[in-house]
């Protein structure tokens, strides 16, 4: 691969926020603390949490650094940086969400396998780069095409990273081609990430972001592109990243009886307070996020703080100064977060509850055993924090 390359041990990691909690040091997974994930609508780059699984590339030559694209198409081409640039610029504000997100809480339940992440694993950027389906009408594929004449359906994109799940080989992911050549679903290949460079952490010098899906698709360290009449049959599309019922288990489990995942399930949590808290009897700020896969806005976030009794709407932002209302261009951004806020009167121990619905009208799950899966992923029940008031004797 000219021009960048792949270590084979960890010694040219890049430099690392301290604030991160790191749940993994090689592969390097981080996730920010809980307050700080929502003090802005867009996450700072530092704060975003960091999901590799092997050693960061290294750009050697930023000149020589190209993307393949091949496969069953008829003009297959080498892409330069400046052949992705010349492309027109789209800035797409999108959040990424890890499928592990909170899986820390669901093997709480009952064990399963994975790295374990609070309620962090996901951030809000503005991605700049270049609409896939442009890079794909380079190739001779025009827009909203869901099969090539030579019978490719799915985009695989296939990194430069090496990774023990793919036995040393790159990670790779694959969309359906329909999905890729829908300007509307602004699959982005990605360069910058909140109006920088992006850095070596989240891809450096091209990814791919794929807005509304699961974070394990938006590809880092695009190596090629490749039009296939399958979906990829890598290790994370196949073996992974699949949900599967809470019956099966590590010795029942038949993965091809399930498809890989692809949008989010809506999701919300709590990040103004931690799992346990104590404080003074009074007034508190619950604040959060609260995100839908597939371009879903958020219709609704309830709060409850008597353990999900009684419930009461919290009020839901993004930009300062702009009322949220979901599927309104100017009024939302249709891939990204939406913050809330609500205060309460706590005068004894309770639980506070988050819950939302999104503008299908799908709800978060009561309990996470309904949804428990061995990989521990997709856990959207509803986030729950524990209160203790502590009352003085002044
Ligand atoms: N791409 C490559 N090449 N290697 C990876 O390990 N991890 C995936 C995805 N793309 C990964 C990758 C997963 S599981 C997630 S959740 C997101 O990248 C994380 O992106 P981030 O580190 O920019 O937050």
């Amino acid at each position: 691969m000219p021009g960048i390359r792949a270590p084979s041990n960890y010694s040219e990691e890049p430099p690392r926020h301290p604030a991160l909690k790191i749940n993994a040091k090689e592969p390097f997974n981080a996730e920010p603390p809980r307050q700080a994930l929502v003090s802005s609508y867009v996450t700072p780059t530092e704060f975003f949490y960091k999901r590799s699984h092997g050693p960061i590339p290294v750009v050697d030559d930023i000149e020589r650094y190209s993307v393949s694209v091949a496969g069953l198409i008829e003009k297959p081409k080498q892409l330069f940086m400046k052949d992705i640039m010349n492309l027109p610029k789209y800035n797409v504000t999108a959040t990424l969400q890890c499928a592990g997100n909170r899986r820390t809480a669901m093997s709480k339940t009952r064990t399963v396998k994975g790295v374990g992440w609070d309620v962090s694993a996901l951030g809000n950027a503005i991605w700049g780069g270049a609409k896939l389906a442009d890079v794909l009408e380079l190739v001779g594929i025009p827009k909203l095409t869901s099969v090539t004449p030579a019978g490719g359906k799915h985009v695989e994109f296939v990194s430069v990273d090496r990774c023990k799940e793919e036995k040393g080989g790159p990670y790779k992911a694959s969309i359906p081609l329909v999905q890729a050549t829908n300007p509307e679903a602004d699959v982005l290949l990605a360069y910058e990430m909140n109006g920088e460079t992006l850095n070596r952490d989240h891809g450096y010098p091209l990814r791919v972001v794929v807005p509304g899906v699961i974070g394990a698709r938006s590809v880092k360290w695009l190596d090629s592109i490749n039009i296939d009449s399958q979906v990829c049959q890598g290790f994370f599309m196949q073996k992974d990243y699949k949900m599967f019922p809470p019956s099966v288990n590590w010795d029942n489990i038949d993965w091809s009886t399930r498809r890989p995942q692809m949008d989010f399930p809506v999701q919300s949590a709590i990040c103004s307070l931690e799992d346990m808290n104590v404080g003074k009897s009074g007034k508190i700020t619950i604040k959060g996020y609260a995100v839908s896969g597939g371009g879903r806005g958020i219709e609704r976030v309830d709060i409850s703080t008597d353990g999900g009794k009684t419930w009461k709407e919290a009020s839901r932002y993004q930009k300062p100064g702009v009322q949220y209302i979901a599927d309104q261009e100017e009024k939302s951004d249709k891939w990204a977060w939406v913050l809330f806020e609500t205060e309460a009167d706590v005068h004894s121990n309770t639980v506070i509850v988050a819950k939302a619905v999104d503008t299908s009208a799908n709800v978060q799950p009561e309990k996470v055993e309904d949804i428990w899966n061995l990989r521990g992923i997709l856990n959207t029940s509803w986030h729950r924090v524990h209160v203790q008031v502590r009352h003085s004797s002044m």
